[in-house]
């Protein structure tokens, strides 16, 4: 069996009270925390940067905060968060001039190091820097907003990156990302994922622990 990891997507909590909410949710057993980082450029949203992830860990959140940019350009906000104590920093092949280059920039930066495929785009992105990426993140909504409904075209992709991903014998994580809830969360550890991205699913019920814990029962049941 996979090791399936939870991460809670930060977009959806109260941001008024931010970090006692990052706390809370790890708290309730979520592996990692997801920080959704958006421009009103690359995606018709605007949300949080480095200085918002330097201030977590000022107050006192110890846990892996995976950044996922959904801005460009990506030099600088890799290096920036990179120093705001971001563990893995993810970005859209899109969203960059020298894809290559900034995946080691990312590594240089002492960070693990992910790449993320919108439901458009499709693997051939993934040939030649498999050997610098640590996690393959596949949208299962469009990027930009919490709380849309999963796609369910992800399904074949992830089957997809799976293969990819068994064929080139790496360490490579594969995470989903958008329309995670606890009714489907198993069709898609089915399909391959092992890192499950969920927002809304998590923060716009009272008990986090409620929901965090079917998940991983709903998870236990896959083979
Ligand atoms: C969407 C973000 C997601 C979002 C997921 O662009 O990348 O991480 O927070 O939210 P839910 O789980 O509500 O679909
Ligand atoms: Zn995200």
């Amino acid at each position: 069996m996979r090791n399936h990891q939870i991460a809670a997507s930060l977009l959806s909590a109260d941001f008024a009270r931010l970090g006692e909410e990052a706390q809370a949710v790890i708290d309730a057993g979520a592996d990692m925390l997801h920080f959704d980082a958006m421009d009103n450029h690359f995606v018709s949203n605007l949300t949080i940067g480095p200085v918002v992830c330097a201030a977590l860990r000022r107050y006192g959140i110890q846990a892996n905060i995976n950044v996922h940019l959904m801005a460009k350009p990506v030099d600088r906000l890799i290096v920036d968060f990179a120093k705001a104590g971001a563990t893995a920093i993810t970005f859209h092949p899109e969203a960059s001039e020298h894809v290559a280059r900034d995946l080691v920039l990312i590594r240089k930066q002492g960070c693990k190091v992910g790449l993320a495929l919108k439901p458009d785009t499709t693997l051939d992105c993934l040939e030649n820097v498999l050997d610098k990426i640590d996690l393959i993140l596949v949208m299962s909504v469009n990027p930009g907003f919490a709380g849309q409904t999963f796609l369910p075209t992800a399904i074949d992709k992830i089957k997809l990156v799976r293969k990819v991903i068994s064929a080139s014998g790496r360490d490579i994580r594969l995470a989903v990302d958008g329309g995670i809830k606890t009714k489907n969360i198993a069709q898609i550890a089915q399909a391959g994922a092992d890192i499950f991205v969920a927002g809304s699913a998590i923060f716009d019920q009272p008990d986090y622990a409620e929901v965090i814990t079917e998940m991983r029962s709903q998870l236990a049941k896959v083979k």
